[in-house]
Formats: C-alpha cells, sequence, structure tokens
C-alpha cells in the first residue's frame, strides 16, 4: 500500500485526480469505480475543473458506483443514483450510458447483483476504484465481517453505518436497512484502488485498515494484499497511524515523482 499524507481536502482531491486524468488520458474507455459520500467530493470537483478547461474527455469512460440503498426511489436524493449521476454524470460530462449503478430497486435483487458483476466484466474489468471508508472500517458497503472474497450481493447496514448516513436524511428511521453493494473480492479485482477519508473520525478506522492485521472484521483491511491501492488522507486521518515518517519520507523520494520533479 502506498499511503499519502496530504495538507487538505483540496490536496487530497487534486493527488486522487490526477490519477484518474492520466488513466483516461492513457485509456479514454477506461472504467471506474465511483464511491459516494463526502471523501471523494474534492476528486470530482478536480476532475469538473479539468473537463470545463478541456483537458479531460470522460465521455468515453465507463463508471461502476460500489454501492446502492435497496428500496429507495431512483429520484430521491440521496440514492446513489441520483447522487452519482448529480455529482458526477452531470458534472463530468460522462455519457449516461456507460454508467451504471447497482439497480436496489429490482423485483429479483440477486439477479440484479448477477447482472452488476457481468456489466463490469463485459466492459473488461474495473481500471481505478476510488473508495471512502466508513468510520466502522466498511467500503462500499462492506460491512465488518464482509469475506475477502465476496461479490456484488445484498448487505444489511450495519446500525453505525445507519446512524453516520442519518444525516443526509429527515430520521434514522427513513435510513434504508438494506444495500446492494459490490463485494470486497469485487473491489479487489480492480487494477488499482485509491482510498481517500479525510477527518479525525476516521482515523481509527485508518490505522487499523493501514496497520493492523487483515481481518474481516476491518473489510478495509483487505485492500493490504492489493497490489496497487493508495491511501490518500489528511493529517486528521493519519493521526493515529505509526510510521508517518515513513509514509511521507517514501512519498517524497518516490523515483516517478523526483523524475517529473526534474523535467
Ligand atoms: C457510505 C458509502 C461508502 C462511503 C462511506 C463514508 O456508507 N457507502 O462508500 O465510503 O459512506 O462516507 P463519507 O465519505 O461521507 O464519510
Amino acid at each position: 500500500m502506498e499511503i499519502v499524507i496530504c495538507e487538505d481536502a483540496a490536496e487530497i482531491g487534486r493527488i486522487a485526480a490526477s490519477k484518474i486524468i492520466d488513466l483516461v488520458r492513457r485509456k479514454p474507455t477506461a472504467a471506474i469505480g465511483l464511491a459516494t459520500g463526502s471523501s471523494p467530493l474534492g476528486i470530482y470537483a478536480e476532475l469538473a475543473h479539468a473537463v470545463a478547461r478541456g483537458e479531460l474527455d470522460m465521455s468515453r469512460a465507463h463508471g461502476f458506483a460500489l454501492d446502492e440503498y435497496v428500496g429507495i426511489e431512483l429520484e430521491h436524493p440521496q440514492s446513489y443514483y441520483s447522487v452519482i449521476h448529480r455529482e458526477v454524470v452531470e458534472r463530468l460530462s460522462m455519457d449516461p450510458a456507460r454508467v451504471h449503478v447497482p439497480d436496489g430497486r429490482a423485483a429479483d435483487l440477486h439477479s440484479a447483483c448477477d447482472a452488476y458483476e457481468e456489466a463490469i466484466e463485459q466492459a473488461g474489468g474495473v481500471d481505478l476504484q476510488i473508495v471512502g471508508i466508513g468510520s466502522n472500517g466498511h467500503i462500499g458497503f462492506n460491512e465488518p465481517t464482509s469475506s475477502f472474497g465476496s461479490r456484488t450481493r445484498v448487505k444489511a447496514l450495519a446500525p453505525q453505518t445507519r446512524a453516520d448516513n442519518a444525516r443526509f436524511f429527515d430520521s434514522l428511521d427513513q435510513v434504508p436497512t438494506l444495500c446492494l453493494t459490490q463485494g470486497l473480492g469485487t473491489i479487489m479485482d480492480a487494477r488499482e484502488v485509491v482510498l481517500v477519508a479525510q477527518g479525525e473520525h476516521k482515523a481509527d478506522a485508518i490505522a487499523a485498515a493501514v496497520e493492523g492485521p487483515m481481518a474481516a472484521v476491518m473489510p478495509a483491511s483487505v485492500l493490504q494484499g492489493h497490489r496497487y491501492a493508495t491511501v490518500i488522507i489528511d493529517e486528521a486521518a493519519a493521526s493515529k497511524l505509526q510510521y508517518t515518517e515513513y509514509y511521507r519520507h517514501a512519498w517524497n523520494t518516490k523515483p516517478e515523482r523526483a523524475v517529473s520533479a526534474a523535467v
């Protein structure tokens, strides 16, 4: 894992967005795994600027959302379908036909999950998956004890997650109890994974995910086994890590950075 400690949310957005910009320039039809939540908003803002300046064309890229609530109306402002279309598809001028969100309103949810896995495969797999992290260590909606081999499926939301997400709804009882989420195995199949997090309330989860044992009770720790996983966080989210000095040193002396600084 590469750990990048940033000054603020804007820097997190810039560094993570630059990976996507490089990728889409190299491969205009790249498949990007999209996350909801507040953490990736800085990435989308940076990408939106690049699109507005004519420096990035996302119109041929594919998008696959990580997750969706079960039973929520598509038009509900907090359905992940709405969030992804509002925050990503529109702002980045993506082709809506190429952007997928698991169908939380399907009559047969299990088939919808299988169809989602198939759609990812049809697109040639996810090139770069963006993930945030829940305060309990979930990625997507893979709650603690999710199998490291799991695929897109129906999950029950943890009480902690419903409480955390209640801020987006009028009251706690309006937060759905079930969701569809890409599995940890699905996420691990992405060619690259970029986890972004900011704030002290993420510090415990980040410390456990990065420096704790790989364990199903800490779903984000699965990323320790990924060949190309980058964790981009602010000082507050990094505040409970042990080896920050090393992470800063490794980032500052990274050969690619030395090369680009020299150019
Ligand atoms: C939700 C999403 C996750 C996200 C998490 C953290 O539960 N399903 O994908 O990472 O919230 O959200 P935030 O970035 O707002 O803290």
